[in-house]
């Protein structure tokens, strides 16, 4: 099938290279001309010198979508990934008068390609079972479980995903920041908690950071607003917010005194360590 990418980026560079490796022809556009030389290095074709294009995905930041869409023919089903607030496909397809669906990428950045290829689930965001069918198709050869939904329902889902991610990394970021009062190592806590079958090992044994990355702060604020517009005040995830804010003014104070004082032992345990048995 003939696909098109338009923002050769992270997602844009592992959507074409999986689309291709499952046997599709890919045309690519990105507005950055370097983006475009390495498409086009990459052995894709242009997109604006292909027709019968069936399907395009936009994999532009989600403050570009507008102008994506602007130049991009209406024939094709126009396949939002960028991360976005509930409604915006349905509202992009109206404004625009074309067909559009919502297709969420789940790929870390550091093992972009790999996880494109290696998707748990794909989660295909449709409100026509023929647009559905046709993004199933494409998607068949990678073997993985198809979730089918309407566009809004999985753009909740990307957004809700990355808003846990963040909380769960902000919640053992507290205990770090309570751990570190005692001298105590919040890693090994983490550790032994993730042990339970409820807990996640995700933040557990990786955090004393603030959230870092492209898009879980990003997107994390994204919903605080949606949620804003709809009236109610996302408490927990503005508090989320707020423990990795004092984590970098903390990391911030301490680079300050280890700067000025040139001996950090005093910032790092104020109490001296604490054993860990009882
Ligand atoms: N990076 C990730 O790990 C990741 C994972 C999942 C989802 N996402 C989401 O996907 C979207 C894209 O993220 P990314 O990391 O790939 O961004 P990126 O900055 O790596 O790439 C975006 C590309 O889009 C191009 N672009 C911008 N406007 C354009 C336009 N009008 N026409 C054509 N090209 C245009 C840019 O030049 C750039 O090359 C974001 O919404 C992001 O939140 C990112």
């Amino acid at each position: 099938m003939k696909i098109g990418v338009i923002g050769y980026g992270v997602v844009g560079q592992a959507t074409a290279a999986t689309l291709r490796l499952i046997g599709h022809e890919v045309f690519v556009h990105d507005l950055n001309p370097q983006r475009m030389a390495a498409g086009i290095s990459d052995g894709l074709d242009r997109r604006a010198e292909a027709n019968d294009v069936e399907v395009d995905f936009l994999c532009v930041p989600e403050g570009h979508l507008n102008e994506a869409l602007d130049g991009l023919p209406t024939e094709s089903l126009a396949v939002i990934r960028s991360t976005v607030p509930p409604g915006t496909t349905d509202s992009l397809a109206a404004y625009f008068s074309r067909p559009m669906a919502y297709m969420p990428e789940f790929l870390k950045e550091a093992t972009a390609q790999w996880d494109a290829l290696n998707p748990a689930f794909m989660l295909v965001g449709t409100h026509d079972a023929t647009q559905g069918d046709l993004l199933t198709r494409i998607f068949a050869p990678l073997l993985v479980p198809i979730i089918r939904v309407e566009p809004a329902i999985a753009e909740m889902v990307k957004i809700s995903l990355n808003a846990y991610l963040h909380t769960i990394i902000s919640f053992w970021n507290e205990i770090h920041l309570i751990c570190e009062r005692t001298g105590l190592a919040s890693h090994v806590v983490g550790k032994i908690c993730s042990q339970d079958p409820r807990v996640p090992s995700y933040g557990a044994t990786m955090h004393g950071k603030p959230v870092g990355g492209r898009c879980l702060p990003k997107d994390v604020t994204q919903l605080i607003n949606f949620a804003g517009e709809l009236g109610y005040s996302a408490d927990l995830l503005k508090e989320a917010q707020r423990v990795n804010a004092k984590l970098a003014e903390n990391a911030a104070v301490a680079g300050e005194q280890v700067r000025v004082g040139g001996d950090s032992s005093s910032v790092q345990r104020r109490n001296g360590p604490v054993p860990l048995a009882a």
